[in-house]
């Protein structure tokens, strides 16, 4: 990202000089749809991120702009819903309509976005939009906002300005991300640890391809999950083991959602073990599993994603390969051999091309820190 240019466009649109902050989009390990079961996720920062410079209005307006995306909008903290939102407005309108709903009191300010996370790719645009301007409004405000207060306003602001009902992963990890570790974090309690991952190195692929039904289809995962558990007479699937969900009569579409959870709750924590004992062939076998139980139980894969992974897997280096993020596209990750890299990134963007008919995306992405002000 070229902050100078940043800050210059931000100088032109508003006249005044503005402090950047920056928050990263995430890659997940393992640990998918576990987060909104009280489960165990593994995600980590990555070095792509929304930006967001701002500076102080004597008013309680929040003027907002993006460099890349359309429109400019306006939000009065007086009377935040005052319109209702669409595209990316509604992520910064929900992110100052309910930090002031939670008790922190705002300024005005001006601002303007930039991203470098591809939008979609299933990266967590969103969340680190969010966490972005939640960091960024209450820096300038000069109030105290705790990093997991800024997570969860950001996904407060998933659920009631986007109507998608998500865990609590994404803001989670863009706000507490650490260079090179990927932090385990158990939903339920919200207790957290880093978790080294030196020697594991990944690429990320990205299908190019996102599917209407990801959020109505996520929406619905959820209330599967809930009707699961509420079957087993749990308060949510963390609670469940796998003979219960095996032996209690219920809807066998029920059964594969709840199994889905149980294993990967199961997989996270041998991952984390794998990694702490420099196992990579066991990690790998991991995401893999992972990537299967999402496309048979959970069924949140697609046709490209299994192409994408596919190939992966038929490659020599390639250790493990799944899709992350919610499903219906966006990118799979990789544990890659770190001398097959080159090699692996341009053979997979060859046969994926060749088998789909669609250009896809290759990252190289480095595990980075959570949201901070750039210096
Ligand atoms: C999306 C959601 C997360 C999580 C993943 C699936 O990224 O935002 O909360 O549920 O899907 O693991």
């Amino acid at each position: 990202m070229d902050l100078e240019a940043l800050k210059s466009q931000f100088i032109e649109t508003y006249g005044e000089v503005p402090r950047i902050f920056r928050a990263p989009g995430r890659v997940n390990i393992i640990g998918e749809h576990t987060d909104h079961n009280d489960g165990f996720v593994l995600p980590a920062a990555i070095d792509k991120a929304t930006y967001v410079a701002a500076a102080k209005r004597e008013d309680r307006l929040i003027i907002a702009r993006s460099v890349d995306l359309e429109g400019e909008i306006s939000i009065d903290l007086d009377d935040p819903n005052a319109e209702a939102r669409a595209d990316w407005g509604k992520y910064v309108q929900g992110v100052a309509a309910l930090t002031e709903q939670v008790g922190y009191k705002l300024t005005g300010a001006d601002i303007l976005i930039a991203s470098d996370i591809p939008l979609g790719a299933g990266l967590s645009s969103s969340a680190a939009l969010e966490v972005a301007v939640g960091f960024a409004l209450r820096s300038i405000a000069g109030v105290e906002i705790d990093r997991m207060e800024l997570a969860k306003i950001g996904q407060a602001a998933e659920h009631k300005y986007a109507g998608v009902m998500s865990g609590i992963m994404d803001q989670f990890v863009s706000a507490h991300g650490q260079t090179e570790h990927a932090l385990l974090l158990d939903c339920r309690s919200l207790e957290w640890s880093a978790v080294p991952l030196a020697g594991a190195s990944f690429v990320l692929c990205n299908t190019n391809v996102k599917h209407d039904l990801a959020d109505s289809e996520y929406n619905r995962r959820r209330m599967e999950c809930d009707a699961a558990s509420a079957i087993l007479g749990k308060s949510s699937l963390r609670g469940a083991t796998l003979s219960e969900v095996a032996n209690k009569d219920m809807p066998n579409v029920l059964r594969r959602r709840a199994r889905h959870v149980v294993t990967e709750n199961a997989r996270v924590l041998n991952a984390v073990a794998a990694l702490e004992n420099n196992d990579l062939g066991r990690l790998g076998n991991l995401i893999n599993e992972s990537h299967n139980s999402l496309r048979d139980d959970f069924e949140v894969s697609c046709a490209e994603l299994d192409t994408m992974v596919g190939i992966a897997r038929r490659h020599p280096g390639v250790m493990g390969s799944r899709m992350i993020g919610g499903g219906f596209g966006g990118c799979t990750i990789n544990l890659v051999e770190p001398t097959a890299r080159d090699a692996f990134s341009e053979s997979i963007a060859r046969e994926y091309r060749d088998e789909t008919g669609i250009e896809p995306e290759i990252y190289d992405v480095n595990i980075g820190d959570g949201v901070a002000e750039c210096i």
